[in-house]
């Protein structure tokens, strides 16, 4: 699960015949509370996970990206930097080369780059494996180019590679995440200037742990759900004459709903006000040295995105259902729903019945069996190796 620096050189030599320059490992996330809140200016709390994408770079100034990654047959993808546009590439390699085009786009110097990628983050599970991806590859080409980009700015073009150039209208909450999480922290973002503190999240310590249910319902961003919740949003605030909905303060929310002009939109608005509030509940309660408590406040969460905002599907339910029923303190669909991941918070002595209840319902419903694991507040982007760069 951890990062492993050698076997990612050593992958990288076989495809291209020479050491790295480099590697650089960035991880996966999971979102504690504050769920599409991030497009709408407001809150996130995500963690880093111990699982990442591992970057063996080398810098190349013959105007190549030659990106390969381990399992792809057929040998190293080669793209011409001076020709990248968005929208072309189907597959895993439109990431690193979106990262390449929107570094180029905001005028730094990158010639090129080969590049091999590893990854531990489950693909499509909403634990942001593509922004692990992105940032790993931002982070290795701002040391070996030494552009001197801060991690906001390179969480911010990884961004602009996933919007513009992949075509995935995601906020900032999951590159912010992978570039700027620490280990045994939380982040609280305000998504709305980057503003960010490290809460302590040290669960072990309370006697507890965070459970990630990833139900392998395959979601896609891609696809017309999330899109349409954005837009749903935007009407909102703009009925409203705000700029976006993080405007609307919780004590405004009974008559910000009163002028909205019908159901949806009044849907949405309460989702993104309450669940801005949920995340400021879990903070104090976490400064406050309470953890348990955030369980009813996960709870509520799962509640306002199921029924108002309308992004969870069935297994998500039941995942957080089957867990609440087998003892869990508070548990909630994370990421941007439709599929892809839950997550638990139970007392460490019931992890496994918690685990195992899940698995159960799963089986007696006919779904996949979900991958359950422990989600420990690790690392963020970072360089595996010692050396200098060339
Ligand atoms: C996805 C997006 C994020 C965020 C979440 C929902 O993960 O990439 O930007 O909007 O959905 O909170």
């Amino acid at each position: 699960m951890n990062p492993d620096s050698s076997s990612a050189a050593g992958t990288f030599e076989q495809v291209f015949g020479a050491p790295p320059q480099g590697v650089w490992a960035a991880p996966g996330r999971v979102n504690l509370i504050g769920e599409h809140t991030d497009y709408n200016a407001g809150f996130v709390m995500p963690l880093a996970l111990p699982h990442a994408t591992v970057a063996a770079v080398s810098r190349r100034d013959d105007g190549v990206l030659a990106l390969a990654s381990d399992g792809m047959p057929g040998g190293p993808a080669e793209l011409r930097t001076d020709t990248l546009a968005p929208g072309v590439r189907p597959d895993w390699t439109a990431y690193p080369a979106g990262v390449v085009w929107a570094l180029r786009e905001a005028g730094h110097t990158v010639g090129g780059a080969c590049v091999s990628v590893t990854s531990t983050v489950p693909a499509g599970a909403g634990l942001s494996s593509s922004a692990a991806l992105e940032v790993a590859t931002a982070l290795a080409l701002n040391d070996l180019y030494a552009l001197g980009l801060t991690r906001e700015e390179l969480a911010t073009l990884c961004r602009r590679a996933e919007n513009a150039y992949v075509g995935v209208p995601s906020g900032i909450m999951d590159q912010m995440a992978s570039a700027c999480c620490t280990a045994g922290h939380v982040l609280h973002l305000d998504t709305r200037d980057l503003i960010r503190r490290q809460v302590p999240f040290d669960l072990a310590a309370a006697g507890l742990r965070l459970l990630v249910i990833d139900t392998r319902v395959t979601h896609d961003l891609a696809d017309g759900g999330y899109a349409e919740r954005r837009a749903a949003c935007t009407e909102a605030a703009a009925a409203l004459g705000a700029g976006s909905l993080r405007e609307i303060p919780h004590e405004g929310l009974a008559d910000a709903l009163g002028r909205l002009p019908d159901a949806r939109l009044r849907r949405a608005a309460r989702h993104v006000v309450t669940e801005n509030r949920r995340v400021e509940r879990v903070v104090e309660l976490l400064d406050a040295g309470r953890p348990r408590d955030i369980g009813p406040v996960l709870d509520a969460g799962h509640v306002s995105l199921r029924d108002d905002f309308r992004v969870s599907c069935p297994e998500l339910d039941l995942a957080t259902g089957a867990a609440r029923a087998a003892g869990a303190l508070g548990a909630r669909m994370t990421g941007g729903g439709f599929g892809g991941s839950a997550l638990a918070l139970v007392e460490a002595a019931s992890a496994e019945t918690v685990g195992r209840a899940v698995t159960g319902a799963f089986a007696a419903a006919g779904y996949r069996t979900p991958r359950v694991f422990e989600a420990v507040a690790s690392a963020g982007a970072r360089r595996l190796d010692a050396g200098v760069p060339g």
